[in-house]
């Protein structure tokens, strides 16, 4: 479409071609202002616009399409063809949320005229669209999240500002894959791999003897975590993490008639929620994980000497064979029991 159309666009068209063609797209200007207040002044301040205003495509989708329906192959670099995109969500073009509904493809890649109608030079490149979102020619981390929360700074993303990935400078986009039929980080079966594309320590961990079981899909990072941030620590769900633990393990909830201090303040004081080498997801082997807190030198309950009369490394069975201090200790997550003060049942 040549500037010649896009005046009678923004003088008066602009509504019905957009509903009847749903191709057409109005100047930047005229996005918010066709229908209320598309007045004379308006309309002719448009009509010359500045030159380093940039403009979207004539004819949208249709436009871009004639060359992204396929591959295209430069040297260096293959740019994948944009068709998967319309077998997503995004590409509603009855919903004036979705960027369908409004200026297609141009409303994430921002207004494109200059790079269809830019004619390189053999061996050189167009002029790149104002938001490419990979590669070396990407836009700022910062405008191309802007893209994005442009419409989604809700629900999950309340606390994206100042959450650690936002400080250390990831992009949706980290994350996110646009063009293809499901987002594989929505697919909870391939969700964990990209997290340990840069969690590699987590990634270690779940291939531990003992695991929650996201290596066999059942449980993944975004049940406990939101990658977009929270109001707890660690991107945790939760403020508290028994009250994460608590939403899959309701038993351990109690109220216990006796409870045991350590579980209801914090269950990694006792477990590594990742992985662990000993069994139960414990971050140390029973019984030197009691005996971090209960040795006769401090003041949790002496192991030993007193009540035990056995002393610690003396070889007892009980004490530190098989599963040690829990042969006798077993409701170590609390007891309802009238005598189950120490935990015996
Ligand atoms: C006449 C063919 C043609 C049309 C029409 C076209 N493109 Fe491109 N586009 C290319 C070519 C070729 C490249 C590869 C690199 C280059 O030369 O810039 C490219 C690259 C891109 C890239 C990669 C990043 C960049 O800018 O370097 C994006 C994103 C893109 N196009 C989006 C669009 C959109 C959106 C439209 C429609 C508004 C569109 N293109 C229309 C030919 C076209
Ligand atoms: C919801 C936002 C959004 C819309 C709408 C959108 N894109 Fe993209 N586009 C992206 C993102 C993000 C990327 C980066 C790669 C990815 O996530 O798939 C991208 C990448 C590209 C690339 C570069 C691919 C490569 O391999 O380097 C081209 C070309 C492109 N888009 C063209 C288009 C065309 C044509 C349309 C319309 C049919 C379109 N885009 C619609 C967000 C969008
Ligand atoms: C013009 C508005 C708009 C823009 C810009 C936009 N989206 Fe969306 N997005 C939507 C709508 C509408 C939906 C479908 C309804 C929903 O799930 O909220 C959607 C859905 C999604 C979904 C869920 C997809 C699914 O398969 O369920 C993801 C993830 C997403 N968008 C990420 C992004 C990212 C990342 C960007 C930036 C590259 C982006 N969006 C840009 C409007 C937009
Ligand atoms: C660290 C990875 C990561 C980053 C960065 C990220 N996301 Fe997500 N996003 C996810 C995961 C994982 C899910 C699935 C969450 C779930 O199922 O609870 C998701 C889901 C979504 C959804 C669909 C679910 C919904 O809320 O409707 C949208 C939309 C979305 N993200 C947008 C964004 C936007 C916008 C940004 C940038 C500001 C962003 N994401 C950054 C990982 C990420
Ligand atoms: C069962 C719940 C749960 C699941 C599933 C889970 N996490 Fe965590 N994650 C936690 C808790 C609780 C913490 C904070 C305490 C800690 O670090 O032990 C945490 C902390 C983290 C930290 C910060 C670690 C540090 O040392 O500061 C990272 C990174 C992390 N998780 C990544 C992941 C990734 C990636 C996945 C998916 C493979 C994942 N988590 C799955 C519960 C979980
Ligand atoms: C592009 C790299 C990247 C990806 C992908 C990524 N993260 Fe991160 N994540 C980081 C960086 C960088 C930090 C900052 C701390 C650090 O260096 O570990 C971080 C920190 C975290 C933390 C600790 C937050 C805190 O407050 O201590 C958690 C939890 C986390 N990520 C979970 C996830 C989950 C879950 C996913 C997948 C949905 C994911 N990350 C994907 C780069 C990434
Ligand atoms: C999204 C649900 C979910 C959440 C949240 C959750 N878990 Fe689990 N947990 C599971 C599932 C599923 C299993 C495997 C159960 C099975 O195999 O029978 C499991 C197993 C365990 C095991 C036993 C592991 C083993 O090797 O037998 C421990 C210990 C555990 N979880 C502790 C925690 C702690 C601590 C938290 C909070 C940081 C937590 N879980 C949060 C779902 C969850
Ligand atoms: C004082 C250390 C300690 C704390 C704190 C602790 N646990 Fe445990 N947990 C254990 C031990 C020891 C076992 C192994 C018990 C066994 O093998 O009989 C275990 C086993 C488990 C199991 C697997 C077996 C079962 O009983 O279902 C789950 C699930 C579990 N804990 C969840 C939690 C949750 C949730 C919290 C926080 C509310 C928590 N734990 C806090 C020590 C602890
Ligand atoms: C993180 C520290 C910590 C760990 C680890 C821990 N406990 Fe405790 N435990 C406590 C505290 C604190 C109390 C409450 C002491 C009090 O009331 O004086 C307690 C109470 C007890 C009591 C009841 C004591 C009484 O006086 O009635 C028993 C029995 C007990 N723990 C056994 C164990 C066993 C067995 C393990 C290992 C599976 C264990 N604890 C791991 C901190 C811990
Ligand atoms: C053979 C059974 C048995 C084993 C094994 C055992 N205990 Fe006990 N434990 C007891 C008995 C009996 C009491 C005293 C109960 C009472 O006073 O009602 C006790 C009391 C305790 C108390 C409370 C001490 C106090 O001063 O009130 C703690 C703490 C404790 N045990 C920790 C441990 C730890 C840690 C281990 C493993 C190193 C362990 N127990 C192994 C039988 C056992």
């Amino acid at each position: 479409m040549s500037i010649g159309n896009r005046v009678s666009v923004l003088a008066g068209l602009a509504l019905f071609c957009a509903v009847a063609l749903g191709a057409a797209k109005p100047a930047l200007a005229g996005g918010t202002q066709q229908g209320a207040t598309a007045t004379p002044a308006a309309t002719s301040e448009a009509t010359a616009p500045d030159a380093s205003t940039p403009l979207y495509s004539a004819r949208g989708a249709a436009t871009c399409m004639k060359c992204h329906d396929s591959d295209i192959v430069e040297p260096g670099h293959t740019y994948k063809a944009a068709t998967p995109i319309f077998s997503t969500p995004h590409s509603m073009k009855g919903d004036s949320h979705s960027p369908f509904g409004q200026h297609e493809c141009e409303s994430c890649h921002g207004p494109a005229q200059a790079h269809v109608e830019s004619t390189p030079p053999k061996g050189q490149k167009k002029t790149p669209v104002p938001v490419d979102f990979t590669g070396p020619d990407a836009a700022p981390v910062a405008a191309r999240n802007q893209v994005c929360l442009s419409c989604h700074q809700n629900g999950l993303r309340m606390d994206w500002a100042g959450s650690m990935h936002q400080n250390n400078g990831l992009a949706c986009v980290s994350c996110h894959t646009i063009h293809v039929k499901k987002d594989p980080i929505l697919v909870r079966a391939t969700q964990p791999d990209k997290c340990f594309t840069c969690h590699a320590e987590q990634r270690a961990l779940t291939l531990q003897y003992s695991h929650h079981p996201v290596r066999e899909g059942k449980v993944v990072c975004s049940d406990c975590h939101n990658p977009h941030g929270s109001a707890g620590p660690d991107l945790l769900k939760k403020v508290r993490v028994t009250d994460l633990c608590y939403t899959c393990h309701a038993d351990k909830r109690g109220p216990y008639l006796w409870e045991h201090q350590p579980v209801r303040e914090d269950c990694t004081n006792c477990h590594n929620p990742h992985g662990s080498e000993n069994p139960r997801l414990l971050k140390e082997k029973v019984p030197f994980l009691c005996l971090d807190c209960h040795s006769a030198t401090n003041d949790m309950g002496g192991v030993g000497v007193s009540v035990h009369s056995v002393a610690p490394g003396s070889g007892s069975l009980y004490l530190y064979g098989d599963r040690s201090c829990l042969n006798c200790h077993s409701q170590i997550h609390g007891s309802n029991s009238p005598s189950g003060s120490t935990f015996f049942r």
